[in-house]
């Protein structure tokens, strides 16, 4: 039988990693990157209630409510003072993750170029090489900032696109205003799309509140925004999220969408209604949690010589560097063997240098401190 593209596709890396390991009982995971709270009540009770209505159990328009659709663009408007059209500008998605494969496929061609930083959320990268589309790789910085250097050197005549995760998943970083407007503009003056995942837009923690590159990009020329209630409203099961675009794009995101999903699920369209006007009022309320957290571990990796890890501003991750003579995934694999504690690999981030992912968004602070407590072991004993 003749190879299929997927062949040249890494496997996915987290079943991949995970079917490596021998899981011992009572593990402790710091791999998931979902929020520990639970959704709205009034989000779930109206995708229940919807259930047994004929708009709650048929397809809905494939680009979704449009009701919901108009309080999408008025949260835009409060929040990012940008002005978008619900009829023509915004698409309802089963998640982000769907929401980038169908706008890729609606804006590039094969062998196309398109530049992610890393480290990388490797979903994206996945997703640009099985529609035939050459990821490009730019670095960061030690605060894993954009490093503007290289990615000039990278911009080619086959760019397409420059992709930008703010608040950043794997690192926690947020980029600065200053950052994300350089990289809209290098977008406008080369004529490349700007993707800007915006998943973790409520997950700032010391810092002025998200601003959206769609503030740059006035007239919505070349600026796509993908957004996802998977984590502000702890909705990841729903498969729901949004993304706003150039209106020229909707003829072929629409031809995308009709094939692939053909809409989002009608009852979390239906929470997603009640649940997006909450803005980020609903998750804030679980900041000190998140906050405690975040400072808990930071105190520990700040007390351990072999790790170096950067203090960031956003998401609930960390992304650290360790003084390993060891591979990231070998190393992930001993502390979860031998010492019930799940990191995941630098590597499945597109870096090679010994490193690892922590997620403290999920865990309560007894099973946090618990956790921590075997991950110092491990690390101390390892490296
Ligand atoms: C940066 C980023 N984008 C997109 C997603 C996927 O979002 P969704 O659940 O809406 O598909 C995730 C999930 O972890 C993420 O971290």
């Amino acid at each position: 039988m003749q190879l299929s593209r997927m062949k040249n596709i890494r496997h996915a890396p987290i079943i991949q990693f995970l079917s490596q390991v021998t899981m011992p009982e009572d593990v402790i995971s710091f791999g998931q990157g979902i929020p520990f709270f639970e959704p709205p009540f009034e989000a779930v009770n109206a995708a229940k209630k919807i259930c047994s209505k004929p708009q709650g159990y048929q397809y809905s328009t494939d680009q979704g409510f449009r009701d919901l659709r108009k309080i999408i663009a008025e949260k835009i408007k409060k929040e990012q003072k940008v002005t978008i059209n619900p009829d023509t500008q915004v698409m309802v998605t089963a998640g982000a993750n769907q929401a980038f494969m169908n706008i890729l496929l609606a804006i590039s061609q094969p062998a196309d170029e398109i530049i992610f930083f890393t480290p990388t959320y490797f979903n994206y990268v996945m997703a640009a090489k099985m529609i035939g589309c050459k990821p490009i790789f730019v670095s960061t910085d030690s605060s894993f900032q954009p490093d503007f250097s290289d990615l000039k050197n990278k911009i080619t005549p086959n760019t397409k696109a420059i992709v930008t995760i703010s608040p950043n998943n794997p690192t926690g970083a947020v980029y600065t205003p200053d950052s994300l407007k350089k990289i809209n503009k290098l977008c406008a003056t080369h004529s490349l799309f700007h993707i800007s995942d915006e998943v973790y837009e409520y997950f700032i923690y010391d810092d002025t509140p998200h601003i959206s590159p769609l503030q740059f990009d006035s007239s919505l020329s070349h600026t796509i925004s993908l957004f996802s209630l998977s984590k502000a409203f702890s909705l990841s099961g729903y498969r729901i999220g949004y993304m706003i675009f150039p209106e020229d794009l909707l003829l072929d995101v629409l031809k995308v969408q009709d094939t692939n999903g053909i809409a989002a699920p009608s009852p979390s369209q239906a929470a997603a209604l009640h649940a997006i006007p909450l803005g980020d009022s609903y998750c804030k309320k679980f900041f000190p949690i998140l906050k405690r957290n975040r400072n808990h571990v930071q105190n520990i990796f700040s007390s351990l010589s072999m790790i170096h890890s950067t203090w960031t501003k956003g998401a609930y991750y960390f992304f650290v560097n360790i003084d390993s003579p060891q591979s990231s995934w070998n190393l992930a694999k001993r502390l979860i063997e031998k010492y019930r504690v799940i990191v995941l690999p630098g590597q499945m981030f597109d870096v090679e240098y010994p490193s690892f992912r922590l997620s403290y968004g999920n865990l309560s602070e007894n099973v946090l401190q618990k956790g921590l407590n075997r991950l110092v072991e491990g690390l101390k004993e390892i490296c």
